[in-house]
């Protein structure tokens, strides 16, 4: 089943602090968004070979909270590579309190583009 087991490549994994929560205790969405990002960032920085910037973040979906102690898990597959654009889907996993039960927590399509020197889109290598 899709939500019993990681889909992609563990990316970053992250302790979420009591820094990173809202009034509510749990922690921000912002946060985790952030992490998704990052992990977006070194997969696709690592297809591309080179600079990546995020130009969408599509289908984000925030399935349970976070709590601080949680061992935050994101992972990454690209999905999709276009000219320069190239899809990456992220799963954020969180391992509660360190070492418990895992569960997902978030999934979303972020979309990044491999840029030059520049800022200004370059394609992405060819695989075969
Ligand atoms: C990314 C950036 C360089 C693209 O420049 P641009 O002139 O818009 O480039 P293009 O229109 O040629 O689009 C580049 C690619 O992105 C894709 N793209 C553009 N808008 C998109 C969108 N909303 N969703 C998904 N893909 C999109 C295009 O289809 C194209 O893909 P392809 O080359 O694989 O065919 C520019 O938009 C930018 O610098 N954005 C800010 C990035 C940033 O700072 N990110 C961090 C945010 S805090």
């Amino acid at each position: 089943m899709d939500d019993d087991k990681p889909t992609g490549d563990l990316t970053l994994r992250t302790m979420a602090m009591p820094a990173d929560t809202n009034a509510s205790g749990d922690i921000f969405g912002g946060w985790v968004l952030s992490q998704m990002d990052l992990a977006g960032g070194i997969s696709a920085g690592q297809r591309a070979e080179g600079r990546v910037v995020t130009i969408a973040v599509d289908k984000m979906k925030f399935i349970r909270p976070v709590h601080v102690g949680d061992v935050l898990c994101v992972y990454a597959q690209v999905v999709h590579v276009g000219n320069s654009s190239m899809e990456i889907k992220l799963e954020s996993w969180a391992l509660r309190q360190r070492y418990g039960h895992r569960e997902k927590v978030t999934e979303a399509i972020f979309t990044m583009v491999a840029v030059d020197d520049d800022g200004k889109p370059r394609p992405v290598p060819k695989r075969d």
